[in-house]
């Protein structure tokens, strides 16, 4: 049972998944219910990169969150541009959740987690990913996608979907 806070009020856990969700995969939605399982409040921020140009825009990819992760009541999807401290900062959230698919991924992530833990004092907390999706990456999906390959089992119907009409792919 959680402990109660020092006031005797309920604590609420926040903790926050951000990514691009250039389309969310299954892999992501793995963690995000992981996370929702962990924690009172889970929010799924997709982080808007000026710089880089995605196959779907924030709305889409948004859009896409919220219709994958119904099953989880606990669960928010918000879409934001800056660091990701000042996000956890305005809406008082302590921990990100990232998972970690591979040694490859470990070095940038733990980079990005020290300097946050640095900048704002959040933490970050790494959860393996299920082996099943363990190479399984946005980027991936939407070049298969692109030249037809079948991606059915990498992400959700509706993402299925979305792809098929974005790409014109018939796969
Ligand atoms: O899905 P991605 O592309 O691996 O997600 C990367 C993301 C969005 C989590 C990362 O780039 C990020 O945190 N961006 C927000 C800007 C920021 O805070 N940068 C400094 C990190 S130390």
């Amino acid at each position: 049972m959680k402990p109660p806070a020092v006031d005797g009020s309920a604590q609420v856990r926040r903790a926050l998944c951000p990514g691009s969700f250039d389309p969310v995969t299954n892999g992501h939605i793995d963690i995000i219910g992981r996370a929702a399982n962990l924690y009172d409040e889970v929010v799924v921020a997709v982080f808007v990169n000026q710089s880089k140009s995605g196959l779907f825009t924030v709305d889409e990819r948004r859009d896409m969150l919220t219709e994958v992760t119904t099953d989880y009541p606990n669960v928010t999807i918000d879409v934001f541009e800056g660091l990701v401290v000042d996000y956890c900062r305005v809406h008082d959230i302590p921990v990100i959740v990232k998972g970690l698919r591979a040694v490859s991924d470990f070095d940038y992530e733990l980079q990005m987690a020290q300097m946050n833990r640095g900048l704002a004092g959040v933490d970050t907390l790494f959860m393996p990913t299920n082996p099943e999706y363990s190479f399984l990456a946005s980027s991936l999906v939407k070049e298969i996608a692109k030249w037809g390959g079948d991606v059915s089992s990498l992400v959700p119907p509706t993402v299925l979907k979305r792809l098929k009409e974005r790409t014109g792919s018939s796969e």
